[in-house]
């Protein structure tokens, strides 16, 4: 009786209890979206990788856009699919850097992703 359960705790322990924890925002937040999914060509500051840093981007679009919501829904359109005339880096940054794949992931992690680029708004940075 006493070795089941033992073998009932030790299950428990092995499987109960990673469960537990994994509601948890962070790892679904922004940031680890834009860390699986974006980071491989996007930086967050220059020099880039293959994509325009994140610093610039959000730079950009706080000059095109006065509202979150408006510029996130545009973020999710672009990104589901990229169109240079939809472009608010513009052709300078297509030319440069070839125009982003669409992303296959579900709206609603697009729209987080693009709310946390959004959010990532330094004034201190400057691009030209
Ligand atoms: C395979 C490389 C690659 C990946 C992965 C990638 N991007 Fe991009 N992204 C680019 C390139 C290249 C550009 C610049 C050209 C353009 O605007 O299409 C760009 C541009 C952008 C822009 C600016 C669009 C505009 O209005 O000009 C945003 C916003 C953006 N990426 C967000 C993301 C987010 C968020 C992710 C992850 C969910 C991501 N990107 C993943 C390559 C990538």
């Amino acid at each position: 009786m006493k070795k089941i359960i033992g073998v009932i705790v030790a299950l428990f322990l092995v499987y109960g209890m990673p469960s537990s924890g994994h509601a948890s925002p962070v790892t679904t937040g922004g940031e680890a979206l834009f860390r699986s999914n974006c980071s491989v060509c996007h930086s967050m500051q220059p020099p880039p990788k293959t994509a325009p840093p994140v610093l610039g981007i959000a730079s950009h679009y706080r000059k095109a856009f006065s509202g979150r919501d408006e510029a996130v829904a545009h973020m999710v359109k672009f990104m589901q699919q990229p169109k240079e005339d939809a472009s608010i880096l513009g052709s300078q940054a297509v030319a440069r850097f070839g125009l982003m794949p669409a992303m296959s992931m579900g709206t609603e992690e697009l729209r987080r992703v693009a709310g946390w680029m959004w959010d990532q708004y330094d004034p201190a940075f400057t691009c030209k």
